[in-house]
């Protein structure tokens, strides 16, 4: 038995699923070849628990943007935590993080911190709820584990009467969202998605349709950029595409790995938390707050989008080539920051076996992929070209040579 399997054998007898987040539990797919627990992690790689080393894509589910431990930003927390980490006032760190992300992301008028993605959609929610006056909303994408979102699922908890008030569309469906806008609008207070769901449609041509329905029949356009934002751009998808929403919700990548969301937008709209009480002890945590600040002053001093990006098609590449090579159908896409590489052969059953036997490969071969590889500042030229030395080896015996 390995320490990982050790390990976990141990964590289930306490913790459901033996993780505190779904995502992270061990897949039986992979047994025996994917690493369960994370010792220590440094720049693009980590090291688990049996003491093997990983180049890293999956980077914590999206936050590491940076890379791990990314001095500067190590540095600021500790600056700060020589001051202190939790206050009984708020502290200058809040405005001052405030002030830059209204500065560099398009829409941001106002805002306030919490600490997950779920918190600043719900936040968002509760806002688009009050102004409006309408209690029903459309959402689009996962959104977090919340009663207004968990609906329609017998047996989770959330109680069935919320299933009258949250219209599920699948992403990219405007004309979904348009049927139920047309008979419904008086009633619906808001349009959460996410603006770009990491598959092959990049054109943006998605959000900007939300921008123009949510425009025509009055309802509040909620931008998830809890995945998308500081990624795509330091302003986010909405930078990208050039599409303002009336909200946004943004979490991960916003500090590098410390536990930080954000939510806000339009002024009056975020004027109304002066009217009620939505409020949380850790939401001015001043470490994150911190790291958030130090995250954001290098993705502007270092131009950190161009590199990842860069980083990112020089992989997009090397995977186009070596399949070429091969001689193997494949779909290569989405964006270079976090693209993907999936299986084209006929039959799904077959692109579905195939992939599990190329991530059981690259987990042997010590790179660590999950569904998209996102890519951090601290990936560099010669990680890229490590990587697809070994992910040759792994397609070619994924598929039996
Ligand atoms: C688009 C999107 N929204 C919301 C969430 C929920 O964020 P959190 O897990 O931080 O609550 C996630 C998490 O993966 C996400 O990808």
């Amino acid at each position: 038995m390995t320490e990982s399997e050790k390990l976990y054998k141990r964590a289930l007898e306490h913790i459901p699923w033996g993780t505190q987040t779904n995502a992270k539990r061990p897949i039986e797919d992979y047994a025996g070849v994917m690493p369960f627990f994370v010792e220590s992690a440094n720049g693009c790689r980590f090291i688990d628990v049996d003491g093997d080393e990983y180049i890293d894509y999956r980077l914590a589910l999206g936050p590491v943007i940076l890379g791990y431990r990314y001095p500067e930003v190590d540095q600021a927390v500790r600056a700060q935590l020589d001051k202190g980490v939790l206050f009984s006032m708020a502290s200058p760190v809040e405005m001052e993080l405030a002030e830059k992300i209204c500065k560099v992301v398009p829409s941001m008028e106002m805002v306030r911190f919490g600490k997950n993605g779920v918190d600043a959609n719900a936040s968002n929610i509760r806002i688009a709820r009050a102004y409006s006056r309408k209690d029903k909303i459309i959402r689009c994408g996962y959104n977090g584990y919340h009663d207004w979102f968990s609906t329609g699922v017998e047996g989770n908890g959330v109680p069935k009467v919320l299933d009258d008030y949250v219209y599920e569309v699948r992403y990219g469906d405007i004309d979904g969202i348009e049927k139920i806008l047309k008979k419904d609008a008086v009633n619906i207070s808001c349009v959460l998605a996410v603006p770009y769901d990491f598959n092959e449609d990049i054109s943006g041509e998605y959000p900007r349709a939300l921008r123009k329905l949510a425009d025509e029949y009055g309802v509040i356009l909620i931008f998830d950029e809890v995945l998308t934002g500081f990624r795509l751009s330091i302003g986010g998808a909405q930078e990208y595409f050039g599409v303002r929403p009336d909200l946004t919700s943004f979490a991960k990548a916003v500090a590098n790995g410390f536990p930080l969301s954000v939510y806000g937008g339009k002024k009056k709209l975020m004027d109304k938390l002066n009217d009620f009480v939505l409020t949380a002890t850790y939401a001015g945590e001043a470490l994150s707050i911190a790291a958030a600040l130090a995250t954001l002053k290098v993705m502007q001093e270092k131009e950190v989008h161009e590199h990842i990006f860069r980083m990112g098609r020089r992989l997009m590449a090397g995977f186009r080539e070596i399949a070429g090579r091969i001689g193997v159908d494949v779909k290569i896409g989405g964006f270079p920051v976090a693209s993907y590489f999936l299986f084209n052969f006929a039959s799904d059953a077959r692109n579905k076996k195939v992939q599990v036997e190329l991530n059981r490969e690259l987990y042997k071969e010590h790179i660590f992929v999950y569904d998209r590889w996102f890519i951090s500042y601290s990936h560099k030229e010669s990680d890229i070209d490590e990587t697809l030395e070994k992910f040759e080896r792994a397609l070619k015996r994924s598929l039996g040579d």
